[in-house]
């Protein structure tokens, strides 16, 4: 198992935000975890990355105990967030706020170009924008980078939130593909989402997450089916009855 959570607890002050979920993930999955604003979901990936402290409860993470490790020693493990909002740098251009994904790692000279030329592979888009201030970008060409950015640290687990947020339908079945991508290239994805459907057909197992609880029988219901073998039909009808039995997503 890459990364296992147990019984996390959460707080902001005195409210808990995260009360005691416990969910995995294995090596080479696509794992998502989705739920309505507020749920909780930027918290857990904040949790692992190390940018909240956990009042109860353990991260492992390769078998290793990294509940108190702090953020730069868990990138260095090979985890790495692509934050909510994208998180670039706005005044660095688009070859800088890649190179900042570097810059924890050793051999960062060697590793650069090959890395770089990983990322343009990806998303053109961004080969043909390097010198562009990141803070110029379009909404989707901010996400690209901000998942080339974590690509540059060579994560084993790269944790994404909300990837599709903001961006226009087609911009979004891109970066789910991309994603497909990744995943296919030997990383290992948990996908925070609120688009159920783009989630749930991407990843291999999911999770739901309402109010700081990972609500069971959703995640009994979504383990019991095998998204992989339904025709695009079923799986329609199948994620419109999931979605209608937990939050109204089309009104988002
Ligand atoms: N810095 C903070 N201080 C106090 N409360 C917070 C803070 N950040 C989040 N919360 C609260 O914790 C709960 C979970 O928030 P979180 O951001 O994890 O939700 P989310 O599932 O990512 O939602 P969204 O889909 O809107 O991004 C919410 O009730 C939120 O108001
Ligand atoms: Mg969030």
């Amino acid at each position: 198992m890459l990364l296992e959570v147990q019984d996390l607890h959460v707080f902001y002050g005195k409210i808990e935000a995260i009360k005691g979920i416990s969910f995995n993930v294995n090596e080479g999955e696509i794992v998502s975890l989705i739920g309505a604003n507020g749920a909780g979901k930027t918290t857990t990936l904040r949790t692992i990355s190390g940018v909240r402290p956990v009042a109860q409860g353990r991260v492992l993470f390769e078998g290793i105990d990294i509940t108190n490790m702090a953020s730069h020693d868990r990138v260095k493990l090979g985890i790495c967030q692509a934050p909510e909002g994208r998180g670039i740098f706005p005044g660095m251009t688009v070859l800088e706020n890649l190179e900042m994904g570097k810059f924890h790692r050793k051999n960062r000279k060697a590793e650069m170009q090959e890395d770089l030329e990983k990322v343009y592979f990806l998303f053109p888009r961004l080969k043909e924008r390097v010198s562009q201030a990141g803070g110029t970008l379009s909404g989707g060409e901010q996400q690209m980078l901000a998942i080339g950015r974590a690509l540059m640290t060579r994560p084993k687990v790269l944790l994404l939130d909300e990837p599709s947020m903001g961006l226009a339908p087609q911009m979004i079945a891109n970066i789910f593909r991309i994603i497909t991508e990744i995943n296919k290239a030997g990383v290992t994805i948990l996908l925070v989402e609120q688009n159920a459907q783009q989630a749930l057909q991407r990843a291999h197992r999911a999770y739901v997450l309402e109010t700081g609880t990972i609500t069971k029988e959703a995640k009994a219901k979504i383990f019991g089916v095998d998204y992989s073998e339904m025709d695009k039909d079923e799986l329609k009808a199948e994620l419109t009855e999931l979605e209608k039995e937990y939050w109204g997503l089309n009104d988002n």
